[in-house]
């Protein structure tokens, strides 16, 4: 900032914060100039900023005075009971609940074995620049308008063929909203289609984005228990109260990784077409399923369009993308395209269609296929260290996904475990904590995607090495 500009700010600032009164003099140009070793053209043009925006009054023969703005007077200072900067702000309820939810924040920079991230050093960075400059070349500024809130085109028409060919959906291009995370699909879900004291049946354990995405917009969450086979359909079925949706992480469960069986998903169906009642499905991981082909999404299954599918390219990708989406009931496409509009307006453009041309050119399914290979490498060499070096940790493999639940079977707790990894520097998600009532079966996850089989060896021998220090 130019020396000037800083100088006006000091003395703007002190007239703020009423150190200088009304009718206080200013130092005469010339002096301050010596006082503060610059040149009187600086302050002067300090001065004619400050007159110039009613701060001061310049009297010819008498000098610069600080102008009678009452607002800045103490006693009008006071009266506006302006917070001290230690105390609680004045929120909505609303706000309050947001806040006190502590939101989602996900790891910066991640270190082992923080979950749900993707491997982002493998990710080919070159091919993805040069697939930008192909249109930013062919579209130029165009580039750099609003886009289409829905989203762009050509990415919507390659989102609904890859869900349709690779996980068994009904989608097409306009039934598809692209969105800027899943974390943005559930608020839009939790807001457009639930009022504040409306029930939601969620998952326990469950993931904690929807959780607080429902929680925040003031939904009584019911919690279903889940087993090998997901969430007890049998148990929302049965229930004595209604709701208006349930909340699904059908392919694979999380945190438990249990995939929903399939009666259950046609008894979910069923059950939402009878009571007019939303699924809400969140297909957050599928893209990594190692053995074998992830089960349809319940989506494909729905002929009554009472699904709201859920995807994301944050684990297919990588999170700095910003990129997820929902393939909608018809009737749900201009209802929740237009909430959009209130929230961001539209996801990058440039993100878009640069995205659109790295799945039609083939690159994306190519890069699925190349990190299965490696994730499930991964998830193997993390099963076979933990049995061989934790001895009261049992993993639980799962079939899919970015991250392996463990159990602890021994007297370890789970919160000297994870308190004592975070000391040495890695991380654990205790299971306990997605539990509603913080009481199921004492673990944490470990994330394993995005760490090299040395990154991950030599964590689990630091990790034996604490918790020993602990038990
Ligand atoms: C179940 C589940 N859904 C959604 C997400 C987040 O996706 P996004 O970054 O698109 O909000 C995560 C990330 O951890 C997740 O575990």
């Amino acid at each position: 900032m130019p020396l000037h500009a800083r100088i006006q700010r000091a003395v703007r600032q002190l007239i703020v914060d009423g150190a200088l009164g009304p009718g206080n003099r200013l130092p005469a140009s010339r002096a301050l100039a010596t006082s503060l070793g610059v040149s009187r053209d600086t302050i002067e043009a300090s001065y004619a900023q400050l007159h110039a925006e009613g701060f001061i009054e310049r009297r010819v023969g008498s000098g610069s005075f600080v102008a009678q703005i009452t607002e800045f007077t103490p006693s009008r200072r006071a009266q506006r009971n302006t917070p001290s900067p230690g105390q609680p702000p004045n929120l909505s309820k609303r706000g309050d609940a947001m806040l006190g939810g502590g939101g989602v924040r996900e790891h910066l920079s991640p270190r082992p074995f923080a979950h749900g991230v993707p491997d982002t050093r493998a990710f080919p960075l070159p091919l993805w620049e040069r697939l930008e400059r192909q249109v930013r070349k062919e579209l130029g500024t165009q580039t750099l308008l609003h886009g289409d809130p829905q989203g762009a085109e050509p990415l919507r028409r390659a989102i609904a063929d890859y869900v349709n060919v690779e996980r068994g959906a009904r989608a097409t291009a306009d039934r598809v909203l692209v969105l800027t995370s899943s974390q943005q699909a559930l608020w839009l879900c939790a807001n457009i289609l639930l009022d504040p004291g409306d029930r939601i049946f969620i998952e326990d354990p469950a993931y904690y984005g929807a959780r607080k995405a429902f929680t925040a917009a003031g939904l009584e969450c019911v919690h279903i228990r889940v087993d090998r086979q997901g969430i007890v359909a049998d148990e929302i079925i049965a229930a004595p109260q209604k709701a208006k949706a349930v909340f699904l992480t059908p392919s694979h469960q999380f945190p438990t990784g249990a995939t929903l069986a399939l009666d259950r998903r046609l008894a979910l169906i069923e059950w939402a077409a009878r009571h007019r009642t939303w699924i809400i499905e969140d297909d957050y991981d599928s893209e990594f399923h190692y053995a074998g082909k992830p089960t349809a999404c319940v989506q494909g299954l729905d002929a009554n369009d009472r699904t709201v599918y859920i995807g994301t390219f944050t684990k297919s990708l990588f999170p700095g993308l910003r990129i997820g989406y929902a393939v909608l009931p018809p009737q749900l496409v201009k209802p929740m395209t237009v909430a959009r509009t209130l929230l961001d307006g539209h996801t990058a453009p440039m993100a878009q269609l640069t995205l659109a041309r790295f799945i039609e050119g083939g690159h994306f399914g190519a890069h699925i296929r190349t990190m299965r290979g490696v994730y499930a490498g991964r998830l193997e060499k993390l099963a076979l260290l933990v049995r061989k070096h934790l001895p009261d940790v049992e993993p639980r493999v799962p079939a899919g996904g970015l991250q392996m639940p463990c159990v602890l079977n021994g007297d370890l707790s789970e919160r000297a475990a994870v308190d004592a990894a975070r000391r040495v520097g890695i991380e654990l998600l205790g299971l306990s904590a997605l539990h509603h009532a913080g009481n199921g079966e004492a673990g944490f996850l470990m994330g394993f995607a995005a760490y090299t089989p040395l990154e991950i060896e030599s964590a689990v021998r630091k990790l034996a090495k604490t918790l020993q220090s602990v038990r």
